[in-house]
């Protein structure tokens, strides 16, 4: 199974702000023991490539990634650091050519037409769609998806497991991604089983939708 099967199959990519490094392995942990195998660590805070250096390193089992990656040298700096893939939250080029020939998976930030065109073109098979809430949820994904049939879809901001159904019931919806399962709050003040529990709710709940699908 390569990484876009396993992050189909997974169904949710948690958004992961560290604000101290010495958090990242049991809020790793915490993710794993709710069902959760894939992190996206965001390049938002200066510890943030010690976190993904120390869950590469920590937690074998988790499949941790680069959130925020803004331009090349943030993908140098997070793939050298052990990021085992790449997230933007819009389309650089340059990010996607440097992943593409390090054969890291990427997943840029795609909203309009123009942007997914220059994915499909690279040819990349998932996009992120942020902020899904804003650029009109799951209706604008479904006009887009009809269109773009072989591209799918990461839908983040603003999703819960409240409403996450309403996105991964739907064909062209790769996975779910979001802060919820693991809110900064909780990581600051080490509610490890805060996190996991939240996971666990959302794992089993994509376990149901996908029989459902
Ligand atoms: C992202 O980077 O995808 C967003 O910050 C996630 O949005 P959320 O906090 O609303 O889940």
């Amino acid at each position: 199974m390569d990484f876009f099967e396993q992050v189909e199959k997974a169904g949710i990519v948690p958004v992961v702000v560290i604000d101290d490094a010495s958090d990242a392995v049991p809020t790793a942990e915490a993710l794993l023991s709710g069902g959760v195998e894939f992190m996206e660590i965001t390049l938002r805070t200066s510890c943030a490539l010690e976190a993904i250096r120390q869950v590469k390193k920590n937690v074998p089992k988790m499949n941790v990634g680069a959130g925020t990656v803004l331009s090349l040298s943030n993908a140098k700096d997070a793939i050298a650091a052990g990021a085992s893939f790449i997230v933007s939250p819009g389309f650089c080029p340059e990010v996607v050519d440097h992943c593409l020939a390090w054969e890291v998976p990427v997943i840029p930030g795609c909203v309009t037409p123009t942007e997914i065109t220059a994915a499909f073109n690279k040819g990349l098979s998932i996009v992120k769609f942020f902020p899904a809430k804003v650029y009109g949820g799951k209706s604008a994904i479904k006009e887009l998806a009809g269109v773009f049939r072989q591209v799918r879809f990461l839908p983040t901001g603003g999703i819960d497991t409240e409403n996450m159904d309403e996105y991964l019931s739907e064909p062209y919806i790769a996975a779910v991604g979001g802060s919820w399962v693991c809110p900064s709050k909780m990581i600051a003040s080490h509610d490890f089983e805060g996190i996991t529990k939240k996971c666990t709710e959302a794992t089993q709940k994509i376990r149901e939708i996908k029989k459902e699908s």
